[in-house]
């Protein structure tokens, strides 16, 4: 097969924190694609940029970018994709978008292939969606663990990277780490970080020698917008409208690989080995369970890889139906561009079989 019988590709967005690891991907990945299109801001336009070991010139967004595209990905803020991924699809492509404007649409399909593939393939508006990168640290597993012991409820804590905050937030956090560098006294006094820090870019406070329990806007109740993509889109993804979740969201002074301390309540009994066993043989999930060893995920050791890693795993002290766990993923990776990736290819093998 030659890259014209191929479908077309757009990646929308391919300068950003999430577009230049998708380049990285699809340029590893098998190569399903045709021609690969690249598009950003006309900040960018005419900028070069390697994917396949080739060099594209990036073009600025516009309708006749979508001509003749089969399959559009958007790593975009919400409202350009809120605009510009209709377009596309009317078009003809489908579109496959990372932000967060379709997530919770009826009409548009939210997916993770390892948990729900299928439904990639009902999308009346010609859109499917990517979980955020939170959702996605634990959804591979929990989705293993859930098809075998049927999940009830799940209390969580995050540990997020500053690159959830787009290239903007790693930008910040070197930042301020170079200011607190070399000193031995920051952080023993009220507010002498803050001070040292002075600009938190996109964070409410500093990230440096901190941590943040703040991610997103504030909803009602006093909730933060990122706690609720959690619960929601955990309960989209799952098939369980009904699914009890509480979720705290925190900002850790990681530059990539957001982490999950999750408390799961089954409808079944559950042992820490049959629950090895589940995550050891479950795809996309790497089990790292020997504390004894020193064997557990960190963001350290986990950033630049594919898979949700998950280590750890205890069953409840006062629950014989719930575990304890704690889950690494790179959320530039699964957490993004390559659930975008793995997606897009379920749509190429979709097309082929179509033509
Ligand atoms: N970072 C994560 O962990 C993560 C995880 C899951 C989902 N997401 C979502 O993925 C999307 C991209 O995030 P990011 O972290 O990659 O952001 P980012 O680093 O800020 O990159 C934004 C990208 O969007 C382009 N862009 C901005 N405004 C545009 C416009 N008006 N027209 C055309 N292109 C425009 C930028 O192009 P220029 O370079 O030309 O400005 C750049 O390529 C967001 O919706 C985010 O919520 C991010």
């Amino acid at each position: 097969m030659t890259r014209n019988d191929k479908p077309t590709l757009a990646v929308v967005g391919a300068t950003g924190a999430v577009g230049t690891v998708m380049l990285e991907l699809l340029s590893n990945r098998q190569d399903v694609w045709g021609e690969i299109r690249l598009i950003a801001s006309a900040r960018s336009a005419g900028k070069k940029l390697v994917v396949r070991g080739e060099e594209v010139e990036v073009v600025a967004l516009s309708e006749e970018c979508f001509e003749g595209v089969d399959v559009a990905m958007f790593d975009v803020p919400d409202e350009v994709s809120a605009h510009w991924a209709p377009i596309a699809a009317a078009k003809g492509a489908v579109a496959v978008d990372n932000s967060g404007a379709f997530r919770m649409d009826p009409e548009v399909p939210l997916v993770v292939p390892e948990v729900n593939a299928a439904a990639a393939r009902v999308r009346p508006r010609g859109i499917i969606a990517n979980p955020n990168c939170t959702t996605l640290t634990m959804v591979v597993a929990l989705g293993a663990l859930h098809a075998e012991l049927g999940l009830k409820e799940l209390v969580v804590a995050s540990y997020q990277a500053a690159s959830g905050a787009g290239q903007p937030g790693v930008d910040a956090l070197r930042e301020q780490l170079a200011k607190v560098a070399g000193s031995s006294t920051l952080g023993t006094q009220p507010g002498d970080v803050r001070r040292a820090v002075g600009d938190f870019g996109p964070f409410p406070a500093p990230l440096a020698l901190n941590v943040v329990p703040w991610a997103g806007s504030l909803k009602d109740g006093g909730w933060s917008s990122e706690e609720l993509k959690v619960r929601n889109e955990s309960r989209k993804i799952l098939s369980l409208p009904n699914l009890k979740v509480s979720a705290t969201c925190v900002r850790v002074p990681v530059i990539t690989t957001h982490s999950l301390s999750v408390h799961a309540v089954f409808e079944n009994e559950v042992s820490v080995q049959r629950a090895h066993e589940i995550l050891a043989g479950a795809p996309g999930v790497v089990l790292c369970d020997d504390p004894e060893n020193g064997e557990f995920p960190t963001p350290a050791d986990v950033v630049g890889t594919d898979p949700t890693w998950v280590g750890r795993v205890r069953q409840s002290l006062d629950d014989p139906f719930a575990l304890d766990m704690f889950m690494c993923g790179d959320n530039l990776r699964k957490g993004a561009a390559l659930n975008t990736a793995q997606i897009a290819e379920v749509v190429a093998v979709e097309l082929g079989e179509r033509a």
